[in-house]
């Protein structure tokens, strides 16, 4: 199997031993504690599950405009999104905070706010509008509130304190998502004991329509791949995306009926969206590699919105990345239409009929048929996936 990224083995930031989980939690108790952001907290459980391996907690300043600026941790490692706990600096004392050298960290996604997380403090740094614009313009390549992810960020605070991590729990991802949430360590043991070697990750914030479904049939025939997985996001999305649970059960129902049994594995993990386009693009084939993938599927506008990146600027990064600095390649998949010539999902380089036989086939299309209560052609989506997803929109 592919190795984690940068090491040899992974390294969850999660504590299994029992004993040191306890010293945790009476120490919890002594010191000053916060209730963090959706975002930071996520951000602890993509530390917890192994999947940001090897990072072991949160970017001081420094490394947070080396990564924004150059895509690299100081050390050189390619990184490309900062991984920060933003908090708002009226929440807190830094003069306690500091003397006291580390912090509990609280759940804002779970009722009573239980400690998600303990941090060794090093750094407390108050952050101006330059590194505001720098970043967020270098990071998701806009500063405009418009775009959910810069609106998030600057929402989350105004001051970084940085440090190493300890993760007590996955928050609510391990019981709202019992069977399909997955740390990486979980992921690459599956992935071992079904023997997979060429494995083609799917990553998805969506019910998968069929230009989704055929984009992994399609990378598995040319790769020769074992195994699919379909990896999707189950942390927070913008208003009209569809909830995890929903689309989940729509996920299920599709392979369950339209691939062979035992070629795909159905996984999520937990992390909010963050629409950065060709940024987390590069972070989610780390994470993949992480998960022991060796593939990861790149369509069009990949974790993009609106029109703020270009139709294929989630593959084209990758050109500019130093070499060898990713093991993970990825599969880079072309503009996915229904063709009435053809009478099946193609990618239109493929085929030579041209854009009067095609149907586009977009998430954002889709969406608003199904909130508008229109019927769903079912070149665009299998019936039993429209099913699920009407009896839900009814509920709006
Ligand atoms: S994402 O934000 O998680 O990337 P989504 O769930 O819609 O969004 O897409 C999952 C994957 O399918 C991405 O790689 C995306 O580029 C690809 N994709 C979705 N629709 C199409 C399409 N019609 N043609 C080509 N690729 C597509």
């Amino acid at each position: 199997m592919i190795n984690p990224y940068i090491t040899e083995k992974l390294n969850p930031l999660f504590v299994i031993d029992e004993s040191r989980r306890k010293e945790l939690l009476l120490e919890a108790e002594k010191i000053p504690s916060l209730i963090i952001s959706s975002a930071a907290a996520s951000n602890a459980v993509m530390l917890a599950s192994g999947y940001f391996n090897p990072l072991k907690g949160y970017m001081n300043l420094t490394e947070v405009l080396s990564v924004a600026e150059k895509m690299q941790l100081p050390s050189g490692i390619l990184w490309p999104i900062p991984v920060v706990n933003l908090v708002k600096e009226n929440n807190f004392s830094k003069e306690v905070v500091k003397s006291v050298g580390k912090i509990a960290l609280r759940d804002p996604n779970v009722e009573g706010n239980p400690i998600i997380a303990i941090q060794s403090v090093e750094k407390i740094e108050k952050i101006n509008e330059k590194f505001y614009s720098t970043v967020l313009e270098k990071t998701f390549g806009t500063t405009s509130l418009d775009h959910p992810g810069v609106s998030t960020f600057i929402d989350s605070g105004d001051t970084l304190i940085s440090g190493p991590i300890e993760v007590l729990n996955y928050s609510y991802f391990s019981t709202d998502f019992p069977d399909t949430f997955k740390t990486a360590v979980e992921i690459r043991k599956e992935i071992d004991e079904r023997g997979w070697e060429k494995v083609v990750a799917f990553q998805t914030r969506n019910p998968m329509h069929r230009a989704h479904e055929e984009l992994c049939r399609m990378a598995q025939k040319e790769l020769n791949a074992d195994g699919i997985l379909v990896h999707m996001l189950l942390g927070k999305l913008k208003k009209d995306d569809i909830p995890a649970e929903v689309r989940n059960e729509s996920i299920r129902k599709m392979v369950q009926l339209y691939f062979p049994k035992n070629t795909v594995m159905i996984a999520g993990y937990g992390f909010d969206m963050l629409y950065a386009g060709p940024r987390e693009t590069v972070l989610h084939a780390i994470f993949r590699q992480n998960s022991g993938c060796s593939h990861l599927i790149v369509g069009r506008d990949h974790a993009g919105v609106g029109d703020y990146y270009g139709a294929f600027d989630s593959q084209t990064i990758f050109d500019i990345l130093p070499s060898e600095s990713l093991q993970i390649e990825i599969f880079r998949g072309d503009h996915t239409v229904w063709c009435h010539k053809c009478e099946k999902v193609v990618m239109m380089r493929d085929c030579p009929h041209g854009n009067d036989n095609y149907l586009l086939i977009s998430g954002t299309r889709f969406r608003e048929l199904l909130s508008l209560g229109e019927e769903i052609p079912t070149e665009f989506s299998r019936p039993e996936v429209v099913e699920i997803l009407s009896k839900y929109y009814q509920t709006l």
